[in-house]
């Protein structure tokens, strides 16, 4: 895999407004980094105006949602379908964050659906798995991740696996309280996600991203780049301003380098 992967997650945060005006900044910044796959994922009521910056100037961005509904219609009141997504022209849907697992009971059963549903859409599926932190002080962390793969991944084929994508986020290393993973700690559980994704696909299994997420900023990012099975790093908080994350982009390269 040659491309580094590169991206940020929104989550309930900015308007429209301020979507267009973050995505015109990294713009002007981020043209210089072919090596780099970059994606955002805003809220969806920033999709339509992302989409057109992005088709307008050929900004070097994927845009991605940050959840669908595994129906493609009905009475499904405040929920956004894949023809929904299809129709803006969204190149991933992101499934399973744990923050939704965590506040809308998604299940890995759930994740499951979405992820065959928005593969067979075409759509890349960026499917996010993690432990909390009770699984990691008892350590049946490898345990955990197995079972949320296996079970994200049931029924989808080898035909599709360009259309996977990984995200180890343990939970523990997310958002305000979080702790970011030691470097080491995540390199072991890539080997095992990548483990997992050869059973499921054989050798193309190597070919699926892994990326890393879970309070990377720019002080630690370098922590997750030495280690082959990890392929990429999926940032929230140090990524909302486009001039940090321009800051992480410069580092990562540096370091790659
Ligand atoms: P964080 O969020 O970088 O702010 O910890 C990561 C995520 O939730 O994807």
């Amino acid at each position: 895999m040659n491309s580094f992967f590169l991206g940020t997650n929104w989550k309930m945060h900015k308007t429209a407004d301020e979507a267009a005006e973050y995505i015109q900044k990294l713009d002007g910044f981020a043209r210089e980094f072919p090596e780099f796959t970059a994606f955002l994922i805003p809220p969806y009521t920033a999709l339509w105006r992302m989409r057109s910056y992005i088709d307008e100037h050929q900004a070097p961005f994927l845009l991605g949602a940050q959840n669908v509904h595994e129906e493609a219609e009905g009475a499904y009141t405040g929920e956004i379908s894949l023809p929904m997504l299809q129709e803006i022209g969204v190149d991933l849907v992101e499934i399973g964050h744990s923050e939704r697992r965590q506040y809308y009971n998604e299940t890995d059963f759930s994740v499951n659906r979405k992820a065959r549903r928005t593969v067979d859409a075409g759509l890349t599926a960026l499917i996010c798995i993690g432990e909390n932190a009770q699984e990691k002080a008892v350590g049946v962390s490898a345990e955990k991740i197995r079972l949320q793969l296996k079970t994200a991944l049931y029924g989808i084929e080898v035909d599709s696996v360009s259309r996977i994508w990984i995200a180890y986020e343990p939970v523990w290393a997310i958002g305000d309280q979080g702790i970011p993973a030691e470097g080491g700690y995540v390199a072991e559980i890539h080997a095992c996600i990548r483990e997992g994704l050869i059973a499921q696909f054989g050798a193309q299994g190597r070919e699926v991203p892994v990326l890393y997420g879970g309070s990377v900023h720019a002080d630690n990012c370098t922590a997750y780049l030495n280690d082959p099975n990890i392929n990429g790093l999926f940032i929230g908080r140090s990524a909302w301003q486009a001039d940090r994350f321009y800051e992480i982009m410069q580092i990562v390269r540096r370091a790659r380098s």
